[in-house]
């Protein structure tokens, strides 16, 4: 597999969703972020904007829960149709049964990182997953500036996947640009999400494909 772009819609134009997310009809996956208000302080979208998306992109989604009790909510985006669901694991209760839930529900399950948690204490989880998200900014808002200081944490990651010879794949988010997204691949990423670096410029389909030129080499 080579590395895969993921725009996220978080950038896009909220009333023009099918229009924006067919401009990146060469994405890998869309990236939608749902945000509760409470886990982060800032409130998106949720299950039925979800499915509408589902209906309308020909692109799988790539549902990242920004959200309180994900144990209760992240099952259901699974069963929705979302081809992988991200949970972060501060907010979870029990991330390995989440993960067997999510997988169980036919999705791939993804585990986040806020930038102050440390993947070592989640080696052993590993197995149970199909990618963990870095968070390359405190998530909450599109088009923060990209956290040099996780760079050693995406290399640690891709260490602990190569040690147990795992196919776990390793996902940034926040910040990710043509400035920034070299230095998340030479560190081990190999999903790269982008928002503002995609919609915010007049050709959101360029875009994404000038980011895989540059983190594919
Ligand atoms: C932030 C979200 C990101 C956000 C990234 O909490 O999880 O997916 O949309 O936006 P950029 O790429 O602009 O940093
Ligand atoms: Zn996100």
């Amino acid at each position: 597999m080579g590395v895969q772009i993921n725009p996220s819609i978080l950038s896009a134009d909220f009333a023009r969703l099918a229009e924006d997310t067919a401009k990146v009809a060469n994405a890998d996956w869309l990236h939608v972020d749902v945000m509760d208000n409470h886990f982060v302080p800032n409130l998106t979208l949720g299950l039925p904007v979800v499915e509408a998306i589902l209906k309308a992109a020909g692109t799988p989604v790539d549902a990242h829960l920004m959200i309180e009790d994900p144990d209760r909510w992240a099952p259901a985006y699974a069963e929705a149709g979302a081809g992988s669901v991200t949970f972060h694991v501060e907010a979870a209760a029990a991330p390995v049964r989440l993960a067997r839930n999510i997988r169980a529900a036919g999705s791939r399950a993804s585990m986040a990182l806020k930038p102050a948690t440390p993947i070592e204490p989640y080696e052993d989880l590993l197995p149970e997953l199909d990618m963990i998200l870095i968070m390359t900014v405190e998530p909450g808002f599109g088009g923060q500036k990209f956290l040099d200081i996780m760079l050693p944490k995406i290399r640690r990651t891709r260490e602990l996947i190569g040690k147990h010879d795992l196919d776990v794949w390793l996902q940034v988010d926040g910040g990710v640009s043509a400035e920034t997204i070299e230095r998340c691949a030479e560190a081990g990423a190999d999903v790269f999400v982008a928002g503002s670096a995609v919609y915010d410029g007049r050709d959101p389909g360029a875009a994404v494909d000038k980011l895989r030129a540059l983190a594919d080499q």
